[in-house]
């Protein structure tokens, strides 16, 4: 449902200036605009002025100049998959979204250098295609990829499934191209693995969800193919068994550990039972065990070579009793079976009805105390609610959501949701942890922010936000109060 708004003289004289800009198809209002006005989890619903799609990093900047000389805000928009509310405006109809998609081009590939450069709006799956067809790995991977981009990817410094071995997104890329909240371009597309000239603008940027400026382009890192991959699950019955499996995965894999990824039992269970095509590589006991894990194993050397491993690994972890069943992909198809399931976990998830998340990163050495001290206190305090757990074990990252107990409503769980973020960020707190791993803060943890980071962290947080973007037009509300 998108609300009327009364526009008043000025706001009609943006509306015009922009479609003059753009042209007046790029100018979204009305029914056009409003799926970029809710979130991926429909947890917010925005108002806005239009809904702008500029064609080039010229045109961002135009854009952007406009809205600063009439005080406009502005809000960047890659795919709309974040997790939380950073790509959707308030309520006030004031803002402009500003969506990148149509700058979707790969401006150049340096095979000698093992880098892209590529312009935001492209998607991500794109961006790995691109890469294999010049005979090289971009390794970012995550389950959105399909419709994220890359800009949404760097401005919110996401994780995904092979942060373990290749690092999050910031660790990916070498140079960027900003435009700046007064609606200059800056040129930083550089491409150097070394590069001491002072402050760090680029890190800056990067994982600033669209409060500092608009990333319009970026020179990324390519890696080598691996030669051979092996995939397994595993089924477990705890928590420190998956640690200690994780520990010796490390050790014996060295590098060529790629994912580590855990899931509880009854997560995995849920997605089959709602999406019966898919189905679990167990049978009978192993089949409802409490914990799975879900490894691979990338190899520089040969497949023989990969197997080897593997099996010295997964079999002396079989025999010490650490893991109960193990199921080995025999080939691509299965392989990529496993990783669906994994995959398809947070639309089973959406699926089941709204959840209460929580992106945390705990020290994997602390992990399993954490689960279970929080399932405990959890239960004590809202007894039958049921946890949803999964997520980056190899990286200490859980996802470690909540969903209603069989007798509330969404609407009870609802009102529950700073009461229960109360209790598992303290907790996570306690155990040395961060409350956003890989999602970012957008609007949903904003305000969990200020509890945590120490005042002087605010302070210069604010201090940053002040000095690049002076007339707090870029993403109001977001990351930190506005
Ligand atoms: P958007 O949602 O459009 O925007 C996200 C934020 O970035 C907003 O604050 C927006 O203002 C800002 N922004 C977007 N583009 C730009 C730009 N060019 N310049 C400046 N600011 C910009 N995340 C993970 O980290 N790991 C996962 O494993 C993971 N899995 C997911 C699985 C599913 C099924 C879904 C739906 C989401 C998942 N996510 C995951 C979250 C999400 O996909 C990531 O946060 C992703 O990086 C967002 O990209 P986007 O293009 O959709 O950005
Ligand atoms: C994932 O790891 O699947 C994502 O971060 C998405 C989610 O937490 O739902
Ligand atoms: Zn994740």
């Amino acid at each position: 449902m998108v609300a009327r708004i009364d526009l008043h003289e000025e706001q009609m004289s943006v509306l015009k200036e922009l479609e003059a800009l753009l042209g007046a198809g790029q100018v979204l209002t009305g029914e056009a605009a409003s799926p970029f006005l809710v979130d991926w989890r429909r947890r917010y619903q925005g108002q806005a002025l239009a809904v702008v799609r500029p064609g080039s990093t010229e045109e961002v900047a135009a854009v952007v100049r406009l809205c600063n000389l009439h005080a406009v805000p502005v809000v960047p928009q890659g795919g709309n998959t974040g997790m939380c509310g950073g790509a959707t405006p308030d309520e006030s109809g004031r803002a402009v979204v500003l969506c990148l998609t149509r700058l979707n081009k790969v401006r150049a590939i340096d095979t000698d250098n093992d880098t892209m450069t590529v312009e935001a709006g492209c998607i991500l799956q794109s961006l790995q295609e691109v890469a294999r067809a010049a005979g090289r790995l971009f390794p970012l991977s995550l389950a959105a990829e399909g419709s994220c981009t890359i800009g949404g990817n760097l401005a919110t410094n996401a994780g995904g499934t092979q942060v373990l071995r290749y690092g999050n997104t910031r660790e990916l890329a070498l140079g960027l191209e900003v435009v700046t909240a007064e609606g200059e371009i800056w040129h930083g597309l550089r491409g150097l693995r070394k590069d001491n000239t002072g402050y760090d603008l680029r890190d800056l940027f990067i994982g600033s969800e669209g409060t500092l400026g608009i990333i319009t382009a970026a020179t990324l890192k390519l890696y080598p193919l691996p030669v051979a991959q092996r995939t397994a699950m595993l089924a477990l019955n705890t928590m420190e068994d998956a640690v200690t499996v994780l520990s010796r995965a490390r050790a014996g894999f060295g590098a060529s550990l790629t994912g580590f990824e855990v899931m509880a039992g009854p997560v995995l269970q849920a997605v089959v039972r709602l999406f019966p095509q898919q189905r679990l590589p167990f049978e009978g006991a192993s089949a409802q065990s409490p914990w799975f894990a879900l490894l691979e194993l990338s190899d520089s050397e040969s497949a023989e070579h990969a197997q080897e491993r593997f099996e010295s690994v997964l079999g002396a972890a079989i025999e010490d009793g650490l893991v109960t069943d193990a199921a080995i992909a025999e080939n691509i198809a299965q392989s990529k079976a496993m990783w669906h399931l994994r995959e398809s976990i947070p639309l089973a998830e959406a699926e089941l009805g709204k959840s209460i998340k929580h992106d945390v990163s705990i020290p994997i050495s602390l992990i399993a105390k954490f689960v279970q001290t929080t399932n405990a206190a959890l239960q004590v305090k809202f007894p039958g609610i049921q946890n949803i757990v999964f997520g980056h074990l190899g990286d200490g990252n859980l996802h470690y959501n909540v969903a209603r107990a069989p007798h509330q409503t969404e609407q009870d769980l609802l009102a529950m949701q700073y009461d229960v973020y109360g209790l598992v960020h303290d907790s996570v707190h306690a155990h040395s942890g961060s409350i956003s791993a890989e999602h970012g803060v957008g609007q949903l943890k904003r305000d969990e922010l200020t509890r945590y980071k120490s005042p002087l962290e605010l302070k210069l947080m604010k201090q940053i936000k002040d000095a690049l973007d002076p007339k707090g037009l870029m993403n109001p509300g977001k990351v930190l109060q506005s």
